[in-house]
């Protein structure tokens, strides 16, 4: 019996931190798997390839040899310098080791960059649909979040018109990702480049998370850091998660304006002290040219997978309003077959062993009649989940 006097209670700013529903369904599906039901997963978003051999082998060497202890807060120097020899390469950009921060995944350098920005009431503008935890971390830091409803129109991306539209005073920063989650779409460079010029004019930071970069289909990667007459209210997020396949390995960065570094790593030398010393290692040598050419097979791979996948649901007539141009979701309007985009994703899940998320996780806007669809699995099995999918809505909507 507890006969303690002690009652637990939660901050009220916890308590308003909202779920990520996609587990909800993560567990329901491993739960069916362990039953001995076959699970098809389009549920989570990171990349079904384990990180590359090469990586496994650079990180054990580093922690055979002993360095397993602190790094500098804002990352190995070495890496820093690699990083920005990638931008030289990749992306033709030029980006000072000095204004990279390499942080435990990119989760931690939004999470970074937000507290050295806002102050509690300032207001930061994001489109519905967009990445989940972003709308948590400014609540963390009791800022207020102004989401901009976007549909298939601009790509589900905002754009300077919609700022211009929606602009009001206090917006602090304004936060985009191209390639999107959950949509995969991407923002020009043009627009990106003026979205930022409108910005910088109202004073307001320029977020523009590029996780996915790399990931890219039918064009080149591309950074926003190329523009050569960039105004320098901009910060970019990136990760090794998911081009570099490396989720577990926690390991992410920023790339911020001279004025923000010293509060970012204060902010850093006090939250994380510094990221995992073995996952640095392992990141040094996923930049090497033989690693990258291994990751350009495999967004290959994830290209030749979205064409499957985009091509089979609209031979089953599924509505699919644009064909993604990056990373590996595909955004289904199901608004024809039912308005409980949960209900959906739980019963085709129990039906038929296809895992996918319902739109909530993203927003409210339409949040009901849209899913997302990871293409992390096989050809195979992309083609098989489609043929299920279509059964599905067969049977419990025998008219369409
Ligand atoms: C758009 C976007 N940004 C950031 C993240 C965080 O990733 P990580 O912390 O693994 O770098 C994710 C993860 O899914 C994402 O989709």
């Amino acid at each position: 019996m507890n006969i303690s006097p002690f009652k637990a209670s939660i901050a009220q700013i916890a308590e308003q931190i909202q779920p990520f529903h996609v587990m909800k369904i993560l567990g329901e599906a491993k739960a069916l798997e362990a039953a001995g039901k076959k699970i098809i997963h389009m549920e989570i978003g990171e990349p079904d390839f384990p990180s590359l051999p090469c990586v496994h082998e650079a990180a054990m060497h580093a922690a055979a040899l002993g360095l397993t202890h602190y790094t500098p807060t804002m990352g190995l120097p070495a890496l820093r310098d690699k990083l920005s020899h990638f931008y030289q390469h990749f992306y033709s950009a030029d980006v000072a080791a000095d204004n990279i921060m390499i942080t435990p995944g990119s989760s931690s350098a939004l999470h970074l960059v937000l507290t050295a920005i806002l102050n509690p009431g300032d207001k930061v503008l994001l489109s519905d649909p967009a990445y989940p935890c972003n709308r948590q971390f400014v609540k963390l830091l009791q800022g207020k979040i102004i989401g901009i409803p976007v549909g298939c129109e601009t790509q589900y991306q905002l754009n300077s018109e919609l700022l211009k539209t929606h602009w009001q005073p206090g917006i602090k920063a304004v936060m985009v990702a191209s390639p999107a989650n959950p949509t995969g779409t991407i923002i020009e460079q043009a627009e990106l480049l003026s979205m930022a010029n409108f910005l910088a004019e109202k004073n307001c930071y320029f977020i523009v998370d590029e996780i996915y970069q790399g990931l890219i289909y039918e064009r080149p990667a591309e950074s926003i850091l190329a523009h050569k007459n960039l105004p320098n209210n901009v910060i970019v997020i990136n990760s090794f998660s998911k081009y570099f396949g490396m989720t577990g390995w926690r390991l992410g960065w920023c790339i911020a304006p001279d004025a923000l570094m010293p509060v970012l790593e204060r902010l850093g030398q006090n939250l994380f002290l510094a990221a995992s010393t073995p996952s640095q290692y392992g990141a040094l040598r996923v930049l090497e040219t033989d690693a990258l050419d291994n990751l350009e097979l495999r967004r290959q791979m994830f290209e030749a997978r979205r064409n499957t996948l985009y091509h089979s649901m609209r031979d089953a007539g599924f509505r699919l309003k644009v064909l993604p141009q990056g990373a590996f979701y595909l955004y289904w309007d199901i608004s024809d077959f039912t308005d409980n985009a949960d209900q959906f994703c739980f019963d085709l899940l129990r039906d038929t062993g296809v895992a996918i998320t319902p739109g909530r996780d993203f927003g409210d806007y339409q949040a009901n009649q849209h899913v997302r669809l990871a293409y992390t699995t096989t050809e195979a099995e992309l083609v098989l989940a489609v043929q299920k999918m279509a059964q599905f809505i067969k049977d419990i909507n025998p008219s369409k």
